[in-house]
């Protein structure tokens, strides 16, 4: 990372601490490596978006149900899925330093630093032509940027090969050959590349003869899978058909960095849809569409995703794309999306020995249906709002501000209600205004210091809206309503509060400009 980026990533999660959204795990016992809590403010905004993306699958659509099944399974599942023998990432140790990594993720760092003098380049040349820069023209035309990317691409390309062919040793030598330093001790001393598997084990059961050897769920999909019939024959469910859930997955993950990018117990947001054979492509192209304009309704800025299609795919897939995010240290995968085929339904039959088929009485035939999945990780997507959020702005009189662009909708705080003074009657009706408004709204009450103090601390917050009760409010019954991105203030009847801020905040708001 760049030391601008860098600098950038650690103000994000300086911020996420100072203001009750993200804290290390059991931090008083000096954290635990990749595992994180969510604060008080925190947990309003991850639910959010789990909310925005449930009532996005569920509620939108009459053909996607939901379910929440156990993070327990029975063992057999991970062997039929195929996380037992291929859920692995390839690793290497640095001799000196005695260190481990993921060997493709030292190259694709490597990729990253070309990247980012790529992006350099294009800013550089940005400034110098102003309005008349075109970007893709200047990709295509400039030589160093040209170089740069064929660099970059023949690099991704190989990597994407050799693990394709299982080709550790190429991995290997495609180190060597970049002379990749270790990040800690810049030796380029290398051991072997190895397979490591991601799944954490547990034991059910109390005495150790008889206990169990169990998996904690590396992923949601499979509880999904293993319920296929449940769902299709009590909801007399037609194909097309999906079933989404959310909830936590486990991987003992041995780059676990980057803060909450990529973590050892996370939360998933999956949906499978169950398709006849033979329309797989045309229902990948159509969720392809369908996740990104989910992701561009919340107007973060459309250059800010782009597709990253798999070289190499999972072992239970056909197709397989990634929409990929411009997070702080780069584009990195937000979300995947992967024609399944039907893998994972014909090895569940295979190793319960029950039919797991749907009887089509269009085709008057059974057969095992084939799944498009979409899968995003919640904990990943708070980073990606988060982090296009977090802005520094330079103010009237030259003083700077720390605001929290998030998108309304998912802001954890709605609505500050704010008595100019601590005196004359304006706290008892503030407070009287925010219960009011609490039936509808997530609200906060604030009388400590100066007003303007006040509305810095809701900015850092990202509450999009602040009510401030003054004199004139006890005699006319309005307030002034001050908008966060813009900081334009308005006089409005508190009468007309709930509506005025409810339609602008509301998760119907995103909804609507998905349909
Ligand atoms: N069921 C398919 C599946 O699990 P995946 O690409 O391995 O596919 C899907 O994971 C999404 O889950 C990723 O795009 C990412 O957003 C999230 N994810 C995966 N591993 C993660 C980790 N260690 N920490 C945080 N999020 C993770």
């Amino acid at each position: 990372m760049a030391q601008q980026q860098t600098d950038k990533f650690k103000k994000i999660i300086s911020h996420a601490k100072e203001y009750g959204f993200i804290f290390p795990s059991s931090e008083i016992y000096d954290g635990l490596s990749a595992v994180y809590d969510y604060g008080q403010n925190g947990v309003l905004l991850k639910n959010n978006i789990r909310d925005y993306w449930w009532k996005s699958m569920v509620q939108l659509h009459d053909d996607i149900v939901g379910i929440d099944s156990a993070i327990f399974m029975h063992p057999t599942t991970w062997k039929a899925s195929g996380h037992v023998d291929a859920f692995n990432d390839p690793l290497i140790d640095n001799k000196v330093s005695k260190k481990r990594y993921r060997a493709d993720v030292l190259v694709e760092d490597y990729v990253s630093k070309i990247e980012a003098k790529i992006e350099k380049e294009i800013d550089k040349a940005s400034k110098r032509y102003g309005d008349s820069f075109d970007e893709k023209q200047f990709r295509s035309t400039n030589p160093r940027v040209k170089s740069y990317s064929e660099k970059a691409n023949s690099i991704l390309k190989r990597l994407g090969k050799s693990l394709e062919d299982e080709n550790l040793a190429d991995v290997k030598a495609l180190i060597d050959e970049l002379e990749i330093p270790c990040p800690e001790s810049g030796s380029k001393d290398w051991t072997d590349v190895k397979q490591f598997n991601l799944m954490f084990g547990t034991k059910l059961g109390a005495s150790v003869d008889t206990a169990m050897d169990l998996y904690l769920r590396p992923e949601t999909a499979q509880g999904i899978f293993v319920n296929f019939l449940n769902i299709q024959k009590t909801g007399r469910m037609k194909l097309p058909f999906g079933i989404a859930q959310t909830g936590k997955a486990f991987r003992n993950e041995i780059v676990a960095r980057q803060f909450i990018f990529r973590m050892r117990e996370f939360e998933q947001m999956e949906m499978q849809f169950f398709i006849p054979p033979g329309t797989q492509k045309e229902w990948y192209d159509k969720w392809k569409n369908n996740r990104l304009k989910w992701h561009l309704a919340l107007d973060m800025g459309k250059e800010k995703y782009r597709f990253h299609d798999h070289e190499k795919l999972a072992h239970y897939a056909d197709a397989a794309t990634d929409i990929e995010f411009r997070f702080p240290f780069g584009f990195k995968e937000l979300e995947g999306i992967h024609s399944r085929t039907d893998f994972d339904l014909s090895n569940h039959e295979k190793y319960t020995g029950k039919k797991l088929q749907y009887f089509d009485p269009e085709q008057n035939k059974n057969y095992i249906p084939y799944v498009v999945e979409t899968s995003i990780g919640l904990d990943r997507m708070f980073l990606a709002v988060f982090s296009n959020s977090l802005s520094e702005e330079i103010i009237e009189g030259g003083t700077s501000r720390i605001v929290l662009k998030l998108p309304p909708a998912l802001a954890p705080i709605k609505v500050a209600i704010l008595p100019l003074v601590k005196k004359d009657g304006l706290p008892e009706l503030a407070h009287k205004i925010s219960r009011n408004l609490k039936w509808d709204l997530t609200t906060a009450y604030d009388e400590k210091d100066a007003v303007g103090r006040r509305y810095r601390r809701q900015d850092a917050l990202g509450t999009p809206y602040c009510v401030t009760v003054d004199h004139q409010s006890l005699n006319d019954k309005t307030v002034t309503i001050r908008e966060r991105d813009s900081m334009n203030q308005e006089r409005v009847s508190i009468d007309n509060l709930t509506e005025l801020i409810g339609k602008k905040v509301s998760v119907k708001s995103l909804l609507e400009k998905l349909v």
